[in-house]
C-alpha cells in the first residue's frame, strides 16, 4: 500500500507536468465526459488545444467503450476549461487512486471546480431513458476510497463529504435548465464497481437504500475532488430502466450509448450556461 501511494504521487506529479507543459497552470474548471458523452462541443467556447491521454505521463489509459481518451482545453476568452473525454474505472482493473489521478493532477493546475457526467440506470420509476439527473448526493457502494493509504500531501485524512455537490453550481444548473426548457431531475447516484450489471434484486435494494440512479463511476472522483477542495457539479445521463421489477429488460451497451447521446444534448445546453456563468 505504501509503495503504491508513492507510485500514485509520482503519477500525479508526472501527469500535471505533462499537462502544464502544453497548457500552463491556469485551468479554472474541468468537465469529465462519461460514456456516450465524449467529444461534446460547447457553444461559446473555442478550442485552445488538446492532448491525448496517451501523451499524459503517469495517467492510466481509459479502455472503456466510447471513451475517447482526450483532454481538450477550451476558452470563452475569460476562462479556460479542460474537457476530459474519457475516464478510468475500477472495472478496468484500476485502483481507486488510479481512477482519480486526473482529478489530483488538475487540482495541482489550479482547477477548483469540477463537473462530472456519467451514464446511469434509472432506479427511480419516474425517470425515462434520455432524461438528465442532477446528482444532489451519492452513495459510494464500491467499497473503495481514493484517500485510503494517503498521507496528508493532497488534503486532510478525513475529508468532509456533507455537501459533496455544490449547492451554488446545482442551483445554477437548475436555472439553466429552466431557461432552456430542459427538464432536470434531482436525485441520488449510487456508485458500484461493475462491470457486471446489477441483478434485479440488487436494483430493488438500491432503490430501498434511497438511490435514484446507478452507475459505475463518479463517486471516487467526487471524493477526490472534495479532498482537494473543488466545487462539484454532477449530471447523470439516464440511459436505461434499472427498476429490477417484473418488466426488467436485459441492458445493452447500444441502448446505453444511444440514450447517453440523447441526454448529452440536454447536458450540453445546461453546461453551456453554467460554465459561462460560474
Ligand atoms: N447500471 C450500472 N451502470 C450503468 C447502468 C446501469 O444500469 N446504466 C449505465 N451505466
Amino acid at each position: 500500500m505504501k509503495n503504491s501511494y508513492q507510485a500514485f504521487k509520482q503519477n500525479v506529479e508526472s501527469a500535471q507536468r505533462s499537462i502544464r507543459s502544453q497548457f500552463g497552470d491556469s485551468i479554472e474548471q474541468a468537465v469529465i465526459l462519461g460514456s456516450g458523452l465524449s467529444g461534446l462541443e460547447l457553444n461559446g467556447f473555442d478550442k485552445v488545444g488538446d492532448i491525448e491521454y496517451q501523451q499524459i505521463d503517469g495517467l492510466p489509459q481509459s479502455t472503456a467503450p466510447s471513451h475517447k481518451g482526450l483532454l481538450e482545453l477550451v476558452s470563452n476568452g475569460t476562462k479556460t476549461i479542460a474537457l476530459c473525454s474519457g475516464r478510468q474505472h475500477l472495472y478496468e482493473g484500476y485502483s481507486a487512486q488510479e481512477v482519480c489521478t486526473m482529478i489530483y493532477a488538475l487540482g495541482q493546475l489550479g482547477t477548483n471546480s469540477l463537473v462530472v457526467t456519467n451514464a446511469a440506470g434509472a432506479l427511480n420509476p419516474n425517470y425515462r431513458p434520455g432524461d438528465v439527473m442532477l446528482i444532489n448526493d451519492h452513495i459510494n457502494f464500491t467499497g473503495q476510497n481514493p484517500v485510503i493509504g494517503q498521507a496528508e500531501d493532497f488534503g486532510v485524512r478525513f475529508p468532509d463529504m456533507s455537501t459533496a455537490y455544490s449547492k451554488t453550481l446545482s442551483g445554477s444548473a437548475f436555472s439553466a435548465a429552466e431557461k432552456n426548457g430542459t427538464s432536470l431531475h434531482s436525485g441520488i447516484y449510487i456508485g458500484v464497481t461493475g462491470p457486471s450489471l446489477e441483478t434485479s434484486a440488487e436494483r430493488r435494494m438500491f432503490r430501498t437504500l434511497g438511490a435514484d440512479a446507478v452507475g459505475m463511476s463518479t463517486v471516487l472522483e467526487v471524493i477526490a475532488a472534495n479532498h482537494i477542495g473543488m466545487d462539484v457539479l454532477g449530471l447523470s445521463a439516464i440511459t436505461n430502466l434499472a427498476l429490477g421489477d417484473a418488466n426488467q429488460q436485459p441492458d445493452t451497451i447500444e441502448e446505453v450509448l444511444a440514450n447517453a447521446s440523447l441526454a448529452g444534448q440536454k447536458i450540453k445546453s445546461i453546461l453551456e450556461t453554467v460554465l459561462a456563468q460560474n
